[in-house]
């Protein structure tokens, strides 16, 4: 516990002495202490790290975690670091210079921050990781993300049904393939891209090895497929670099997995201009591309028909999780996991709170997203968060 967490600790033991003495609860400055060991909210100030605001979902996440946190009464230091490691570790570091009591922390490189996370346990700073898992550190204590091997499993579903092979219900498509598709992966420095890609696999690779799939370029690892910082710009290049290199007989790629609506946009735009679509249902159709995330550009790509699909994560809930692990931690206590084997960073199983996810097609746009208010209809139809 930080200091004031720690004096907290300490409080109930202390508390008839002190009251004995007539003493007031000098509490650190900040009168942290509560009743039973625990620290009132407005006592405390939580130290919120995101990786960029290049994203709408990570925008959304420092909002809303922003917005729930200072609702509950702490005080926020709510910091982006520009998908830039060394302004992580800065932002960080100066959190924790500045008093913070608990860190929520959604790391850039998922094995950089063990020597903040040092420096944080020395003070007695306990740490979730949000959405992205801290690797390589002991000093990660609780974990609150979504299901990213079913993300995975919901992309390579998608990807199946898009192309015509899976039904809703999950039933054998009319389609028989066999179908060219290509495979893309996030970040390897951030953990989710295993998840996510083993996922996707797990469903996939059975039919890459029947032969009702086939990944043309022959790039099927983890290493082939991945895009460093998940840029948009670069999975475009990788898009066009495939298209030039195993797409110039006149065959077509049919289908190709993406883990991420950035990525995907980055994707569809090499296609584009290679002269698919603009729709899936041109001439010479677009690819049907999956994605995640529920990002409005994507949401607005997939309403007009564009691209297929994409996982809708609710980061509002993902920010109701941190905050009830904040509470928890502030409380004294320790957060309430859902999953405690999933999720070794390394060092340690760190424990988890796990939530779905749901596949959002064209169809589900309104019922997913529009009904449960995450965009509003205007949204969809402009592409641009109000
Ligand atoms: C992952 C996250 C995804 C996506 C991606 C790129 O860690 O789980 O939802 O946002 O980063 O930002």
């Amino acid at each position: 516990m930080s200091k004031k967490l720690g004096f907290a600790a300490l409080s109930a033991g202390m508390a008839l002495t002190l009251a004995a003495c007539g003493g007031e609860g000098a509490g650190g400055g900040g009168g942290g202490a509560g009743a039973g060991g625990s620290a009132a909210p407005e006592d405390l100030t939580i130290g919120v790290s995101m990786p960029t605001q290049t994203s709408e979902r990570w925008i959304a996440d420092g909002a809303n975690v922003q917005e729930q946190l200072e609702g509950a009464g702490y005080t926020v230091d709510l910091q982006f670091a520009n998908d830039d490691i060394p302004t992580q570790l800065q932002q960080i570091d100066s959190m924790i210079t500045q008093g913070a009591d608990i860190l929520v922390i959604a790391a850039i490189d998922g094995t950089a921050l063990a020597g903040q996370l040092e420096t944080a346990a020395s003070q007695n700073i306990p740490v979730v990781s949000y959405d992205r898992l801290i690797r390589d550190s002991e000093n990660v204590d609780f974990y609150v993300t979504f299901d990213n091997f079913q993300v995975g499993v919901a992309q390579g579903n998608a990807l199946l049904r898009g192309l015509g092979l899976q039904n809703e219900d999950g039933s054998a498509g009319t389609a028989t393939g066999p179908f060219n598709i290509e495979l893309f992966a996030g970040s390897l420095d951030d953990n989710n891209a295993f998840f996510f890609f083993n996922g996707a696999m797990s469903v996939l690779q059975p039919l890459i090895d029947d032969g009702t799939l086939v990944v043309k370029s022959g790039q099927t690892s983890i290493e082939q497929a991945a895009i460093l910082r998940w840029q948009q710009e670069t999975a475009q290049r990788r898009m066009e670099d495939l298209l030039t290199s195993t797409y110039n007989d006149g065959s077509r790629v049919d289908g190709v997995l993406s883990p991420y609506d950035g990525l995907s946009r980055g994707i569809i735009t090499a296609l584009t201009n290679a002269g698919y679509g603009p729709t899936l249902d041109a001439g010479n159709p677009m690819a049907v591309v999956t994605g995640q995330d529920a990002e409005i550009a994507s949401v607005k790509l997939i309403q007009d028909g564009v691209q297929s699909s994409t996982i809708f994560k609710d980061t509002r809930l993902l920010a109701e999780q941190a905050v009830e692990a904040a509470a928890a931690f502030a409380e004294g206590g320790e957060p309430e996991a859902n999953d405690t084997e999933t999720y070794d960073n390394g060092v340690k199983v760190v424990p988890s709170y796990l939530l779905p996810v749901e596949t959002v097609f064209a169809d589900d746009i309104q019922s997913v997203l529009i009904d449960s208010g995450y965009w509003t209809a205007d949204e969809v139809a402009s592409g641009q968060a109000d």
